[in-house]
């Protein structure tokens, strides 16, 4: 790679020799793979495409290689291009939904899990993907929940910032790495009613302390590029808001990267209301600082006679080009251009990268409920499934999928039909998961009958979450609820295993539910680790990224909310609320119909032992440090995430009733215990007071260390 300095000398020496049209060139991108692309490429006056190749090109890398050729030995300059495409969360071996990779609460899954989608990307001509997306969202109802980490700044941070390095490496010119795209910036997940595209009222202590966080953490890991968003941020939308991307992105974070538009987001500055033509589109989108405009063509066809008419600066024209080269040359385009084509068979759906998306679903589960039932190992040989998601691929691969392919799928049927000393006996009951029908009941409930034990799966199809598809309601879709209860009512012990891109309502299921496993979309290798999981082989060991609403009544709901100055939960002891939905009368914050906590609240996931907490520990001198002893009082050996949550009890700006600030996996064997210990550096308790400044006050603060937002030892510390 070239040293830093070079890089900057060739980029002036390129500056300088480019021409207008070539410069606007450098700052479009458009998609898909046609022939007439070559000419503007030929001429210098395209920068990049996203979608040009995909897995089901059989020659990838050759067409992705024609077209650079064309920029790299055709064009006056020889800039080559940069290819992109969402490759979001897998690209031929699909891990599970970044959701459920969230629900790890391990790093190492989404690092390893970017590394893998890089491997197989980049071997297919593919230099730039479009992930992570880091949108903090507290609104199941949104379809895009699927694609980020869930409501906790701390926990989408942490695994945003191990997907950047998964995807890029230490060196993202070399040939098993992308470059990385932070998206979608920012506030996008704080759609209005978590109708997708929606505006978004979101105050800058909020944004400062929630919103921003992620996308600093991946831009301090190193993420080369940025996308501004579709929602309109209080007023100003974010295509075009000069104070979110040049003032804090840009100036404030130092990010030298550049920042692409989503998909047609400047011209849609017009319909937000905020331009009135395609020409003020182009003049707020550059102003704003979005180098690189996807998809429309407001740059390309105003730039010029806008810097004649002085309105728009060669400054800002020349500073986008650089930025854009200097990713190119960050990527080492420059030095290699081209895809190695005979790469991609050999990297492909490799047993590694498999074993890396088993292992990913196997974490991403979570463990709802078990009255003992699981895991089933000696206990059950016949052994009915059932339900539309058991032999469902396609929709087990959840959404944003483009080129992940139905016959690499697992799915846990056959998964379960490799297990030996099981007996199966399947039956879908439902022909979709979207099905009305009852016809094929008769037989599903034939085959539960006559098993001894039953595992039913049930969910969202995979177009059920996503961009674009939001839902008003949170139930089981179709007629799966009334198949359940019919199931149920055949009497065997009866495991519920739920496949979906967002959380849903499940009251109604969980009273029938044995045991409820919680699998997300877990991918390609998702058949393998249920079953892993289902027969005790391994232990369940995910957590919720999100709060699970009790009903949709009271979305949104999340952990880390204000107090009110008349709150119903006073912990006493933590988790037990006081007013209740039948005694409506004690005036504080609250439903008086319905429970106003989650039915299960972030961060909860059971393992098949249990664990004790106790002796919490706070000392606090330069740095707070908290320890807490974990104990296995189980018979298994077992997971735990071990979760910090502070709460700064009085500030100058009001805080949350609680904050995740660190966690730890922890295995133990039964009987075994272990200190853990979390160290809080000052900054860690920092928030954002009014105006916008970043502080830390002193006074008194609560410590939980627990199993879950609403459990734990408490401590306290006084900070001076
Ligand atoms: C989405 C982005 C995506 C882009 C390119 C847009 O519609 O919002 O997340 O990266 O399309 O496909």
């Amino acid at each position: 790679m070239l040293s830093t300095k070079e890089q900057e000398r060739r980029i002036g020496q390129l500056l300088r020799s480019m021409t207008l049209a070539e410069k606007i060139g450098q700052l479009w991108q458009l998609t898909g793979c046609k022939a007439s692309y070559k000419k503007l490429i030929r001429k210098g006056q395209l920068g990049s495409l996203l979608n040009l190749t995909g897995s089901r090109d059989a020659h990838a890398g050759r067409i992705a290689n024609e077209f650079q050729r064309v920029a790299v030995e055709e064009s006056r300059l020889g800039i080559p291009l940069i290819l992109g495409r969402d490759v979001i969360h897998g690209f031929r071996t699909i891990l599970p939904i970044p959701l459920a990779q969230a629900s790890s609460f391990d790093p190492s899954v989404a690092e390893e899990g970017a590394a893998v989608a890089a491997r197989e990307a980049r071997a297919h001509g593919i230099h730039w993907t479009f992930a992570p997306m880091v949108d903090i969202s507290r609104d199941p109802r949104w379809g895009r929940v699927a694609e980020g980490c869930g409501e906790d700044p701390v926990l989408t941070s942490r695994m945003g910032a191990a997907m950047v390095r998964g995807f890029q490496g230490g060196r993202p010119d070399k040939p098993d790495r992308v470059g990385a795209c932070v998206k979608h910036y920012v506030g996008y997940g704080a759609a209005e009613g978590g109708r997708d595209y929606n505006t978004t009222w979101i105050p800058e202590g909020l944004l400062r302390d929630v919103y921003l966080p992620p996308f600093h953490a991946c831009v301090k890991a190193g993420a080369v590029t940025v996308m501004s968003a579709f929602n309109n941020l209080n007023g100003v939308p974010t295509s075009g808001n000069e104070w979110t991307l040049r003032q804090i992105l840009k100036e404030e974070w130092g990010f030298d990267g550049f920042v692409v538009s989503d998909w047609a987001s400047i011209q849609e500055l017009i319909p937000h209301g905020y331009c009135a033509d395609k020409r003020e589109a182009a003049l707020a989108g550059l102003r704003a600082g979005v180098d690189m405009e996807m998809l429309t063509d407001c740059y390309r066809e105003n730039a010029e006679s806008l810097l004649r008419s002085g309105k728009l600066k060669m400054a800002w024209i020349d500073e986008a080009v650089s930025r854009v080269l200097r990713i190119k040359m960050r990527l080492g385009l420059f030095e290699n251009p081209y895809t190695d084509e005979g790469r991609a068979a050999e990297v492909t759906l490799s047993d590694e990268n498999r074993a890396v998306a088993r292992r990913a679903a196997l974490e991403g589960c979570v463990l709802l409920k078990n009255d003992g039932l699981l895991p089933l190992a000696g206990k059950i040989r016949k052994l009915a499934v059932i339900g539309p998601l058991a032999d469902a691929p396609v929709d087990q691969m959840g959404c944003w999928v483009m080129d992940g392919q139905e016959q690499d799928t697992v799915t846990p049927l056959a998964a379960l039909r490799k297990v030996p000393g099981l007996d199966i006996r399947y039956a879908p009951g439902l022909a979709s998961a979207r099905e009305n029908g009852t016809r094929l009941f008769g037989r599903a409930r034939k085959v539960a009958r006559a098993a001894d034990a039953v595992v039913i799966f049930l969910g969202e199809e995979a177009v059920m979450s996503g961009e674009a598809h939001s839902r008003a309601f949170l139930g089981l879709p179709g007629a799966q609820q009334q198949l359940l209860r019919e199931i149920a009512a055949a009497g065997r012990p009866l495991v519920v295993v739920v496949m979906a891109g967002r959380p849903l309502e499940l009251g109604p299921l969980l009273e029938h539910a044995g045991a409820l496993l919680w699998a997300w979309h877990p991918g390609t290798m998702g058949g393998p680790a249920i079953a892993d999981l289902l027969t005790g082989k391994a232990s369940p060991s995910g957590r919720l990224p999100m709060s699970f609403p009790s009903t949709v009544g009271q979305i949104p709901v999340y952990y880390n909310k204000m107090n009110t100055g008349r709150p119903q939960e006073t912990l006493r002891p933590v988790g037990l609320p006081i007013g209740t939905p039948l005694d409506p009368s004690d005036f504080t914050t609250s439903y008086i119909d319905a429970e106003q906590r989650p039915l299960f609240p972030f961060g909860f996931g059971l393992t098949y032992t249990t664990f004790q907490y106790s002796g919490l520990k706070v000392t606090c001198g330069r740095d707070v440090v908290v320890r807490c002893c974990i104990r296995n009082t189980g018979r298994r050996a077992g997971t735990e995430v071990v979760q910090l949550y502070v709460r700064d009890v009085a500030a100058s700006r009001t805080r949350p009733i609680r904050e995740l600030k660190d966690f730890q996996r922890v295995t133990l064997k039964p009987g075994a215990s272990a200190e853990v210990e979390f160290r809080l550096v000052r900054d860690q308790l920092a928030f954002h007071g009014v105006g916008g400044r970043r502080v830390v006050e002193p006074g008194l603060f609560k410590v939980w260390v627990g199993p879950h937002a609403e459990q734990g030892q408490e401590g306290q510390f006084t900070l001076r």
